[in-house]
């Protein structure tokens, strides 16, 4: 049986940057789309968190134990590397545990449409813009979704095709930008505080904690979040086959 750090493939001495890094590799290495399997995918996922809670020992923890060199030692790491449970700005959530996700409203718009009509993120009547754009229903709409879904799960559960890479909160290829309402911010993602602050959340994993939801999906081009993508996935590729 591998330890937490075995499987995500660093020593235990790491600085929180190389187990980062390590996180965003196995994950890529592991996911189902990119060749590994369910289990694996799920003790990398497994593997980080408990790296993150102090936990980077504990065998027990994994299921099938993937993973390379790694050696004794165990110390706590950061809970939520400061981002994770922080407050987010005026969109932000502080995952304190006391909000409980409801089903909700979402109205979503493609940052596509943004930078085809220079309009801005920070546009104050964004969405009424939208409305009143005669945009196709893959560009802006809403959905309902349901309660504990993660938003990107909702959105593919009544047909979109948004775009992810790893569903595991280790790259930027889901990112939304909330506008209105709040995601949640699990611990497990790689956004740096900054754009937490700004209202930025990784889909694949974040929860809607609000009864209404307005967010820009497609945030591939933002400044900052390209350095995080992973390479290509379905909605890229789909994208540049029409
Ligand atoms: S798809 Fe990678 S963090 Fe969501």
């Amino acid at each position: 049986m591998a330890s937490p750090y075995e499987v995500l493939g660093v020593d235990p001495d790491a600085d929180d940057g190389e187990i980062e890094r390590a996180y965003r590799r196995r994950v890529l290495e592991t996911h189902p789309d990119h060749g590994g399997s369910a289990e694996a995918f799920q003790d990398v996922k497994t593997a980080y968190e408990a790296v993150l809670a102090g936990e980077g020992d504990d065998e027990s923890l994994l299921e099938s134990g993937e993973g390379s060199s790694g050696s004794d030692g165990n110390r706590s790491r950061k809970a939520s590397s400061g981002s994770g449970s922080q407050a987010g700005g005026e969109n932000g959530n502080d995952d304190g545990g006391e909000s409980e996700p409801v089903g909700a409203t979402v109205e979503y718009l493609d940052y596509e449409v943004l930078a085809d009509r220079g309009w801005s993120l920070d546009d104050e009547n964004l969405f009424d813009r939208a409305a009143d754009a005669d945009l196709s229903s893959a560009d802006h709409g809403r959905f309902l979704a349901e309660p504990d879904e993660t938003l990107l799960e909702a959105a593919e559960k009544r047909g979109f095709a948004w775009p992810y890479a790893c569903r595991g909160g280790a790259c930027a290829n889901c990112a939304v930008a909330v506008i209105e309402g709040e995601l949640s911010i699990p611990v497990n993602h790689v956004l740096p505080d900054e754009m937490t602050e700004r209202g930025i959340r990784l889909s694949c994993v974040a929860e809607i904690v609000s009864d209404e939801l307005r967010v820009v999906y497609n945030l591939k081009h933002l400044p900052k979040l390209e350095e995080l993508r992973l390479p290509s996935d379905p909605f890229d590729r789909s994208r540049a086959s029409d």
